[in-house]
């Protein structure tokens, strides 16, 4: 049995985990910082790293306490290293290399964009492969394929603006407020997606998206039309967005032959994405995993289960390794 304390600060979510052999979730703990960054309507990197500071050290009593476990009785003390905010990340990993120092355990530096790409595997740990990821969130999109050998392939990536950075910068100009996503998910219920017709960008031109083009035609589209309903804006734009991300998955799903869809991200918390994913892939005879909403948003325990995976494979991560804002995600 390993058992892993798991720590996430790479953007805003101050969190810490307990994660059993990388699937039993003792305890997940999650401080978001959305009150403090609301009134600026964006992250700000200084206001995330101070927050971190000063939440890490009870959000982590928490987690051992939820999960009944003391630090000696921990195998593994493992933090996201990148990549996100370097004063965010910067917490985290050196309080990760303090506990583990202290209580003389491994440290496991882990992928941020590994951990999303765990999270449903989390919840549903036989999810048929291969697999088609649709990773969704505020700085990625990526379509990934998940082998039955254990590897990982990128498919298709955004070439411009993540899904969830369009949503973040369309909610702040039709004023819907932070974070964006989920007031533009509101917003659409009320309105109509069939109102505008924004465009899809790289339709059917394989597996890679553009989102900026679809974001300025909003904008213009506003500027051309004021008295046109803030909630049929929202929700055009939303459809523009998922239809592409279902068209772009499904089409990539096809292509590789695979068993299952799963989404990841926290974009996939949208609640038409997760409606219309589940029904484009049982039309095609697959199955889609659409992760709890707290699944699908920055959290610790999504690092527990990769630190426990990459412990198993890399071993322990050196203690001189450096936070990096900008880590890749490698495939192999
Ligand atoms: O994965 P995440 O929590 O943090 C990053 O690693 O980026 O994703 C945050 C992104 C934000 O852009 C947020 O607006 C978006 O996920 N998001 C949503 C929804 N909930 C969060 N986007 C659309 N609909 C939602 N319900
Ligand atoms: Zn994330």
């Amino acid at each position: 049995m390993t058992t892993i304390l798991a720590i996430e600060t790479s953007c805003d979510e101050t969190a810490a985990a307990v994660v059993v052999d990388g699937r039993h979730v003792l305890s997940s703990v999650v401080s978001s910082q959305v009150d403090l960054h609301a009134r600026f309507g964006g992250v700000v990197p200084e206001v995330a790293g101070r927050a971190h500071v000063e939440v890490l050290t009870p959000v982590v009593a928490d987690a051992l306490a939820q999960a009944g476990v003391s630090g000696p009785q921990l195998d593994a003390v493992a933090a996201t290293i990148g990549p996100g905010l370097i004063g965010s990340l910067l917490v985290g990993v050196a309080g990760a290399k303090g506990y583990a120092l202290g209580w003389n355990k491994p440290f496991v530096g882990v992928n941020h964009l590994e951990g999303h790409l765990h999270a449903a595997f989390l919840e549903d740990p036989d999810i048929a492969l291969p697999a088609v990821v649709l990773l969704v969130s505020g700085g990625h999109t990526m379509l990934i394929a998940m082998e039955p050998a254990g590897g990982y392939r990128l498919l298709g990536q955004t070439i411009d603006d993540a899904a969830g950075e369009a949503f973040d910068k369309v909610a702040r100009y039709l004023a819907l407020g932070y974070p964006g996503g989920p007031a533009i998910d509101r917003e659409a219920r009320l309105g109509d997606p069939q109102a505008v017709a924004f465009p899809r960008g790289l339709r059917g031109e394989g597996y890679d998206f553009s989102f900026s083009g679809l974001k300025t035609s909003v904008i213009r589209y506003v500027q051309a039309h004021p008295e046109a309903a803030t909630a049929d804006i929202a929700a055009s734009f939303q459809e523009a967005v998922v239809d592409i991300l279902v068209e772009k998955a499904r089409a990539a799903a096809a292509a590789i032959d695979a068993r299952s869809i799963c989404l990841g991200g926290g974009v996939a918390a949208n609640s038409s994405l997760r409606e219309r994913i589940q029904i484009a892939a049982q039309a095609d005879g697959r199955r889609a995993f659409v992760p709890s909403r707290a699944m699908c948003t920055d959290n610790a325990a999504m690092v527990g289960a990769t630190a426990f995976f990459r412990l198993r494979t890399d071993g322990p991560t050196p203690l001189d390794v450096a936070a990096d804002p900008n880590l890749r995600l490698t495939f192999v």
